[in-house]
């Protein structure tokens, strides 16, 4: 059945889409973000595609003759200081410490040679698509400039002023914002006021802040007077990476596309030329705990209090520990752990003596763990990292260890034997494992038919979504709520005004008539 799928998928695509100009534009200086796109990258090209990409990751693959990758690799001294800006991040300024990172970084990469000349050679080129990450919409004007349809891609859930944008709903308590902590499995009235605080105060950061400061970089490089906003609203599809069956099911428009994660599976067999790691993991009789905060947030750069606790955790658990810990050496380190700068994360969790993942939560590492059923530990940092750690939870599929006001060394211990021995955490993964990957195409397929599908109709604005042109107060019934206000007010205020008339005409001249009353008023 899914053989037959994927031909008829295969058979439309060649047939109908000739190979295209497609342009990719993610600037964001980190590893997560890029791998989830590669793939998207590497298939359009082996389909015959002339895909130009600007990352900060290039493959550098010979074998990819029709990719062209602009190298921004130095864009990541931008980000150096990441795991402080993780520290101190609250919910009121997460998304303004990002922005205020990633928007000197776009204008490096306007002002850079290759891009400028992408720009001021556009009679020489033509592009049949633009893809741009979520985070930098201003490189949007890319589509203006070579007059093609656009599509905006992200390797987690989106702003939710790019669902309003696309017409998808964007109510707080059912979409928190990114860098919020709370969720909608776990939230409290009190936390929904503050969700929705939150929400407002966000659209008035992005529409008075940040957008105009865009704006200006799109007037000041592409000399085009188009807002954020415009270019937004006019996106043709939105591929975001997550899962219905992990992150909730959400309404949207047909135009946003759930694409998952984009990136084929792999075992362990790589470990095999590793011989070093793999003697380690293999001679796990009792298991091992993979621990791993992500490649964002580096161990050595911890604050030494959540370090200590960290490492005096481990040191104690009756596992094996395999700690990605980029520092140069870690004294006191007993045999039992062993620290690796940078671990072959796939590879490991595919190891047959894993027991538990301990994580920050990032959701590239979630969907990892999934894949190779290996239930959780999460110690949540920043970003969409604490929603996610709440819906691991509710999905029985982890532990979660709070890191504020302070990490507690038993909390991590307990947390670490519970999920490593009571079996049902693994079976919880085993299951949603299954359910995500029950599906009639694979995220990659959908992405790839979707880019191809923009590019056969030139955009589709045929599948607009309703709601994207719905003023605000028509989309909330606003005019309807005061018009029904009116009217009760109206109905009450003449109610009222009978019921004095009646008052004063009917009873008065019944009570006048009674004769008690009329000598009392003689
Ligand atoms: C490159 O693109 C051409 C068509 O434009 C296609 O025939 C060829 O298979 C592609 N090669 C690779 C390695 O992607
Ligand atoms: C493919 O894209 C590259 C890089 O943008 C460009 O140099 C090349 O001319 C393009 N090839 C074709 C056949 O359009
Ligand atoms: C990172 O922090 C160091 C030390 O606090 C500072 O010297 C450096 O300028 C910072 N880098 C960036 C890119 O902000
Ligand atoms: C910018 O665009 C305007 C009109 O679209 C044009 O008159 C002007 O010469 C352009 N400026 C530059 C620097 O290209």
């Amino acid at each position: 059945m899914s053989f037959k799928y994927t031909t008829l998928v295969l058979f439309n695509l060649t047939t109908l889409c000739n190979a295209a100009n497609i342009l990719g534009i993610i600037t964001t200086a980190s590893y997560s973000h890029q791998v989830v796109y590669i793939n998207l990258w590497r298939e359009l090209s082996l389909r015959g595609h002339n895909v130009t990409v600007m990352t900060t990751d290039p493959v550098k693959d010979p074998k990819l003759v029709n990719l062209t990758e602009l190298d921004l690799h130095w864009l990541y001294k931008r980000v150096a200081n990441i795991s402080k800006i993780a520290e101190r991040a609250t919910i009121w300024n997460f998304q303004q410490e990002v922005i205020g990172l990633l928007l000197p970084s776009s204008e490096e990469v306007l002002s850079y040679s290759p891009v400028q000349e992408l720009i001021h050679n556009k009679h020489q080129r033509s592009f049949d698509v633009v893809l741009v990450e979520f985070m930098t919409p201003e490189f949007l004007a890319f589509a203006e400039l070579y007059k093609c349809p656009k599509i905006v891609i992200s390797s987690l859930d989106v702003f939710t002023h790019i669902h309003r944008a696309m017409g998808n709903p964007s109510h707080p308590n059912l979409r928190p914002e990114i860098g919020s902590v709370f969720s909608r499995e776990s939230s409290t009235f009190g936390q929904r006021v503050i969700n929705t605080l939150h929400s407002w105060y966000l659209s008035y950061f992005h529409a008075f802040k940040n957008y105009p400061a865009r704006k200006k970089l799109i007037e000041k490089y592409f000399n085009l007077t188009v807002s954020v906003e415009d270019l937004l609203s006019d996106v043709d599809a939105l591929f975001v990476a997550v899962y219905p069956e992990l992150q909730r099911a959400k309404a949207h428009g047909s135009t946003t596309v759930t694409i998952g994660d984009l990136r084929p599976k792999v075992n362990s067999y790589y470990l095999c030329y590793l011989q070093d790691l793999k003697e380690f993991l293999d001679s796990a009789k009792d298991g091992f705990i993979y621990f791993s905060l992500g490649s964002n947030v580096k161990s050595n750069e911890l604050g030494s209090e959540i370090f200590k606790t960290i490492f005096e955790a481990i040191k104690e658990v009756p596992f094996k520990v395999l700690w990605k810990y980029e520092g140069d050496d870690l004294p006191g380190k007993p045999d039992s752990i062993k620290t690796i700068k940078w671990a072959p994360q796939q590879n490991v969790l595919a190891h047959p003596n894993i027991k538990v993942f301990v994580t920050q939560g990032g959701l590239q590492s979630l969907e990892e763990g999934i894949y190779h059923e290996v239930p959780f530990v999460v110690i949540p940092f920043f970003a969409d990292q604490m929603q996610n750690a709440n819906l691991m939870k509710t999905k029985g599929i982890a532990r979660v260890v709070e890191r504020k006001p302070s990490i507690k060394k038993e909390d991590l211990m307990g947390s670490i034997l519970e999920v490593a021995r009571n079996p049902k955490y693994k079976q919880a993964v085993k299951k949603l494992k299954e359910l995500i990957l029950d599906t009639p195409m694979t995220g990659l397929e959908k992405a790839v038919w979707w880019t191809e599908y923009v590019i056969r109709h030139k955009g589709t604005k045929h599948l607009r979504n309703l709601a994207a042109d719905m003023p605000f107060y028509e989309y909330y019934f606003l005019d309807v709520i005061v018009f029904f206000v009116l009217l009760s007010v109206t109905v009450l205020y003449v109610f009222i005004i009978l019921g004095k008339l009646f008052y004063k005409i009917i009873l008065c001249r019944i009570l006048n008539n009674t004769p008690l009353i009329r000598k009392k008023l003689e």
